[in-house]
């Protein structure tokens, strides 16, 4: 049985709390400025509610706040942490948020796991970037991803690609709704009643990514396998280029990147 801890339970950490709920072998701490967020959580859920010190009785501790809040919420969290025998490893969610800062705010000698999920995790396909700081052993990290596997897919990388890789993990999903709505609208354009064309559409794209990681095919055969000689896909292809789709999406990772 594991103690997971959640200070702050908005968008991200309710769905990573959520995920944590799925494994019955987790216990939820949660914690939230607004008690009444922590509540409403917890009657679904299940676990207990408390405030930001009670979660750190917990083997994970979940930091959930916007970034800029950390400095409000950590001063306390460094005091109890100084008088503590065992600290839980840290799990911080915060965006543009590096290990050595979190160290800086939290202590030197802690061990981090710094996360960066998307909005897929509620729906238990989230892709989880996460590095860990050094005091975070193989067994610490084994239990973290098996407590939190209804998360998603766990993608271990060394924290500087962690910004790079989450302007597509993060970001892709927004990129990603831009391209379903506009499979659709051309499918309502086509006669389609908006509802059929919007399954079809975002089923399409959820069934293309699958094909893509579980045959390990490059995307540009799956796509070759798709064209017929002078059939109907080769030419919406042909479309596709002419509009500069994949100038495009490159583009809008890059401007992501670098804003
Ligand atoms: N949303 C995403 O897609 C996403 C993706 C990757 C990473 N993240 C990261 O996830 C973190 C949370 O983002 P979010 O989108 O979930 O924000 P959010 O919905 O605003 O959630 C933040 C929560 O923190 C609580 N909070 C604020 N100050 C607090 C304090 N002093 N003590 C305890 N709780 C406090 C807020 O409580 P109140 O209800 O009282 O305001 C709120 O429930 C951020 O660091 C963000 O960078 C988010």
């Amino acid at each position: 049985m594991l103690t997971l801890g959640f200070i702050g339970t908005g968008n991200m950490g309710s769905a990573l709390a959520a995920a944590a709920a799925k494994n019955g072998e987790n216990r939820l701490l949660l914690a939230n400025r607004g008690r009444a967020k922590a509540e409403a959580l917890r009657e679904k859920l299940g676990g207990e509610v408390t405030d930001n010190r009670g979660a750190l009785r917990s083997d994970y501790l979940f930091l959930g706040v916007k970034p800029q809040m950390l400095p409000e919420v950590t001063p306390e969290l460094r005091e109890a942490l100084e008088g503590m025998d065992r600290s839980p490893v840290v799990v911080s969610m915060a965006a543009v948020t590096p290990i050595s800062r979190l160290k800086e705010l939290l202590g030197e000698k802690l061990p981090v796991i710094r996360i960066m999920p998307n909005t897929p995790v509620s729906v238990g396909e989230g892709i989880i970037l996460y590095c860990c700081s050094e005091e975070v052993d193989t067994a610490s990290e084994e239990r973290f991803l098996e407590a939190m596997s209804a998360a998603g897919r766990f993608v271990r990388v060394e924290e500087r690609l962690v910004d790079a890789g989450a302007c597509i993990s993060g970001c892709g999903p927004a990129f990603v709704d831009l391209f379903i709505e506009a499979l659709a609208d051309g499918g309502v354009a086509c006669g389609l009643p908006r509802a059929l064309a919007l399954e079809l559409a975002a089923g399409t794209v959820s069934g293309s990514a699958k094909l893509v990681l579980e045959t390990g095919k490059h995307p540009a055969q799956l796509k070759d396998e798709v064209c017929s000689p002078g059939g109907t896909t080769i030419r919406g292809v042909r479309a596709l280029e002419k509009g500069g789709l994949r100038s495009a999406v490159m583009e809008a990772v890059i401007a992501a990147y670098h804003p």
